[in-house]
């Protein structure tokens, strides 16, 4: 298939909708290869990746996702069915990445270049994912941008969790994909 196709095919898909099948690390390991070609201003090359395998492994974030927000939520604000869906959300994926953003310390290169770049590692990512029939989710809900997450990683606090990539197959048919407008309204011509 041709990259533009896969561009517009690529969809996501809620990890609800997985089916639990788990995906040969082979095909892991060209995942992350391909987020190791981003551009990069400065070849800072700023993308991490914590790879989370297997059913075991997936589980293991939910529970560590889980734990970080009660650990970190007031009593009086916790709700047990927040807690209960982030332990469960990753439970039909094969893996799942926690991608940062590790700053550099060359000031010439702005944090906003770096986090530009380790976007472009994530799509390389899903396009390659999409071209391979897997399902993918770029979440970026309860604790990722909380320190307490980063930290847990062992990130300082320059640096910054940009998502949480949950990967695996569906049975699903994709839904067709949308843009709210077109690009002609999203550019200007001179
Ligand atoms: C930076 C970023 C963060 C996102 N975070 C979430 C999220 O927390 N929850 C969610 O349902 N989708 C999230 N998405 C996925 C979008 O919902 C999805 O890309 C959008 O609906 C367009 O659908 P498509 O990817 O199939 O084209 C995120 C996407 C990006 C780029």
């Amino acid at each position: 298939m041709s990259v533009s196709k896969i561009i517009k095919q690529r969809r996501t898909v809620k990890p609800e909708e997985f089916n639990g099948s788990i995906i040969p690390s082979y095909d892991i390991k060209a995942l992350l290869e391909a987020a190791n070609w981003a551009p990069t201003h400065g070849m800072t090359e700023p993308w991490r990746f914590i790879v989370f395998s297997g059913k075991e492994g997936v589980q293991q974030f939910g529970l560590l996702h889980a734990n970080l927000y009660k650990q970190e939520t007031p009593e009086e604000q916790f709700l047990q069915k927040k807690y209960d869906t982030l332990l469960h959300k990753p439970d039909k994926a094969s893996h799942l990445f926690v991608v940062a953003m590790k700053r550099g310390d060359r000031d010439n290169i702005p944090e906003q270049e770096e986090l530009a770049a380790t976007a472009c590692a994530v799509q390389n990512i899903l396009l390659v994912a999409a071209e391979k029939n897997m399902a993918a989710y770029w979440g970026t809900g309860g604790m990722c941008y909380h320190p307490a997450l980063k930290a847990h990683f062992g990130f300082g606090e320059q640096d910054k969790i940009v998502g949480f990539l949950y990967l695996g197959y569906t049975d699903k048919e994709l839904v067709e994909g949308f843009r709210n407008t077109s690009v002609e309204e999203k550019t200007v011509w001179l």
